[in-house]
């Protein structure tokens, strides 16, 4: 299969609404300026790092990240990870797509749980390999339907791909559901990719569970300075897994893809990290209020809409009600300058196609919602439904 081969769904819409006035599908937390991070360093006491960033080396940085930034990821998970256990990649998008050409062969098999980010599927298919995709459903509580997934489980499959927490509906897979998949890795010698890019955003931090790179051998984690700090600009990404095969092969395969990534990122990342406390609050803050105006509104508008309060990341998978799909809906909603992603974006089975995406973690989201609002209030009478 060729690389454009499949359109790229967000992208297409991205494209023809580069301008466009209401975002309201955003899902990485507010950006942060570069001025406020050296304010924020300043205060932690990392004169070291911002004198490190004053005077760098502008030559290649190494590759599979610098020892030291790879030291400080490795802060973020447990005692079975260390900065040798971990390989950055010039942001989460690149390090998915190589994990999955360095691990899968032509022939191979996958299963995909979806609703997914588009890359996590694409990435098999250029790889060559086969897949099977497993559905997320409302009616379970957005939670992997073990026994589908067994069930889909050839002598050829090599690798179970996921995203948690989850976008687009803002669901955390369960504690009993990780231990069903780390058993289902380990006794069919099957890789289990986590996409973890919307990790340290639980509503509710006791909701965290162990990584699943620290859960098991057969496990790798995807993360990135983008979702939980606001950092996208910084371009850094990574990969974590305990099999040191993994680990080299990634680091060859990265040799072939991106020889090395900006030391300035790097070092920024560093004074992401060592406040990433008061970064990951800064951001939460955006999004509990923002929740809260969400769930008043979709309180209000239970006749239109069906929402379940997320309870991780910046996404909500919303159901509409009215007389027509989400990917209509969302296209009227284009020509009142909001956007939102109608579910054909995440590799979504026809039974969701009433769904779309939202998100809730940018200051400008108010706005947006307002807009929507707007836009509902005029259009209820038309959609056959009584004046609020
Ligand atoms: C589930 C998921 N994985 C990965 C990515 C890519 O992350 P990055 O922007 O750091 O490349 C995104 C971005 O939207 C995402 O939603």
């Amino acid at each position: 299969m060729h690389l454009l081969d499949s359109p790229i769904r967000s992208d297409e819409l991205l494209v023809e609404t580069f301008d466009i006035k209401h975002r309201f599908y955003a899902s990485s937390a507010e950006p942060m300026e570069h001025k406020e991070l050296i304010a924020i360093a300043r205060e932690n006491g990392d004169d070291d790092l911002i004198d490190l960033y004053n005077d760098h080396s502008l030559g290649y940085a190494e590759n599979g990240g610098s020892p030291d930034l790879r030291a400080e990821l490795a802060k973020l998970y447990g005692e079975n990870i260390s900065a040798k256990n971990i390989v950055v990649f010039p942001g989460a998008q690149t390090g998915m797509t190589v994990t999955t050409q360095a691990i899968l062969h032509k022939g191979d098999h996958a299963i995909v749980v979806t609703p997914s980010y588009q890359s996590l599927e694409e990435g098999i298919k250029y790889a060559g390999a086969n897949f099977t995709r497993i559905a997320l459903c409302p009616d379970n509580d957005w939670q992997p339907d073990i026994a589908a997934i067994e069930a889909a489980i050839k002598p050829n499959t090599k690798y179970i791909v996921f995203n948690d927490p989850h976008n687009p509906s803002g669901s955390l897979m369960s504690e009993e559901s990780k231990q069903a998949l780390k058993a289902l890795g380990e006794q069919h010698d099957i890789i289990l990719f986590a996409d973890e890019v919307y990790r340290l955003l639980e509503l509710n931090p006791s909701d965290r569970s162990p990584s699943m790179a620290d859960m098991t051998d057969k496990g790798i984690a995807l993360g990135t300075m983008a979702k939980p700090f606001g950092c996208g600009g910084m371009c850094i990404g990574w990969v974590v897994c305990q099999d040191k095969i993994i680990i080299e092969k990634l680091l060859k395969a990265q040799h072939l893809f991106a020889v090395c990534f900006s030391r300035a990122g790097e070092i920024q990342a560093m004074m992401a990290l060592r406040s990433k406390d008061k970064l990951v609050e800064r951001n939460m803050k955006v999004i509990k209020e923002n929740l809260v105006l969400l769930d008043d509104f979709f309180n209000e508008y239970s006749d239109l809409f069906e929402w379940m309060l997320p309870q991780a990341g910046g996404t909500g998978f919303v159901k509409f009600k009215g007389p027509m799909t989400a990917d209509e809906l969302a296209a009227e909603l284009l020509q009142n300058e909001i956007l939102v992603f109608p579910s054909y974006v995440f590799d979504c089975d026809d039974d969701l196609k009433q769904y779309f995406r939202i998100g809730f973690s940018r200051r400008t989201m108010p706005a947006s919602l307002d807009a929507f609002k707007e836009f509902v209030d005029e259009r209820r009478a038309q959609w056959g439904f009584p004046a609020n």
